[in-house]
């Protein structure tokens, strides 16, 4: 008989959009439901670059959230070309920043600011991994010339393997893998390299996007691959491995911004990111793994505590509304097969 119930340690998303202003305070308490704490992307407009910067952003998630809400939120600071490696030892020291992120300049939402070209943050990342912090990484290249479905696998090859190779101590977290290179490149580094997967590229592969008419809704960066590069992160994410954790990259896009001509890439999943996992885990047959990918991986890897308390989901209809304040869930208008109690 398959169970009725799971329950599991409070889990952790760590990788998501809060955004800021109205978009914030419509998506922060749909993260807060189901998780205890989040890895905070700092892609706003203009981006959360300095320590000062990140503090204001954290105590506005925090004047967001509702009343009841045990939620903290974990700041990451934008890299840029000029990011200052005493500002960013600093706001680490003091507990505001948990990680970096490195965006490639131009490679997503809001990455105009990005870094250029790596080796021109060499000695934020000496810094870094003298201290110990996590550098959050969007493994995309930019360059024209490469196909978008080929940028995350030459990324590995032109810019993440060098590094590592320059810096083996270096704390990396591959952020949404979507290839089986990307697997294997985490699998064969060291336990310093992990990666992320969202729920979207465990059940969406580029057919899903593309066949029978273009569906902005399915569209995010990276974008979904191929099927064997869709089946080798089920994989990943229900082997049990610690290097594999929960980050949904929950990203929300108005509807209007979506459809339409140059539609924005993103995919809101917060509202039901564990009933959408646990679907995946059910399937292939690792229900025993969750816990693992959601409430354990994740913290062991950044150095943090686990979470106490627990969570449990019930094996009971969650229907997906078609709409959440304007923005098209993941899922929408589906039937999820269990519901966070
Ligand atoms: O699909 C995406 N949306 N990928 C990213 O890397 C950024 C994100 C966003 O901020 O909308
Ligand atoms: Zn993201």
């Amino acid at each position: 008989m398959p169970p009725e119930t799971l329950t599991i340690r409070r889990p952790d998303d760590w990788h998501v959009h809060l955004r800021d202003g109205d978009m914030l305070r419509a998506v922060v308490p749909y993260t807060a439901r189901q998780f205890a704490r989040a890895i905070v992307m700092p892609n706003l407009s203009p981006p959360v670059i300095d320590t000062a910067a990140a503090d204001a952003y954290r105590k506005r998630i925090v004047a967001a959230l509702p009343e009841s809400a045990d939620f903290t939120p974990l700041m990451t600071c934008y890299l840029t070309d000029i990011s200052d490696p005493a500002d960013l030892a600093r706001g680490f020291k003091e507990s505001v920043f948990t990680a970096a992120k490195l965006y490639p300049a131009n490679a997503t939402t809001n990455s105009a600011h990005g870094v250029t070209d790596i080796a021109r943050i060499r000695n934020v990342l000496d810094r870094m991994a003298d201290l110990g912090m996590v550098l959050c990484v969007h493994g995309e290249v930019t360059d024209p010339e490469v196909d978008v479905f080929d940028r995350e696998a030459v990324f590995i090859d032109r810019v993440l393997a060098p590094l590592l190779r320059e810096l083996p101590e270096l704390k990396v977290a591959f952020e949404h893998v979507t290839t089986e290179q990307a697997v294997q490149f985490v699998e064969s580094s060291g336990s310093n390299v992990a990666a992320t997967i969202t729920p979207q590229h465990l059940h969406l592969n580029r057919n899903a996007m593309l066949v029978g008419g273009i569906r902005p809704h399915a569209y995010c960066l990276p974008v979904a691959k191929r099927e064997k590069h869709r089946q080798a992160l089920r994989k990943a994410a229900t082997s049990g491995s610690p290097k594999f954790f929960l980050g949904t990259d929950s990203a929300p896009h108005t509807r209007e911004a979506k459809e339409s001509a140059c539609g924005c890439a993103g995919i809101f999943n917060a509202p039901f990111a564990l009933e959408s996992y646990l679907t995946v885990f059910e399937a292939e047959g690792a229900l025993d793994k969750f816990a693992g990918f959601a409430s354990e991986h994740g913290p062991r890897f950044y150095g943090l505590p686990l979470n106490e308390g627990t969570v449990t989901l019930v094996r009971e209809p969650s229907e997906v509304p078609s709409e959440i304040g304007g923005v098209v869930p993941f899922h929408a208008g589906e039937m999820l097969d269990w519901k966070l109690a």
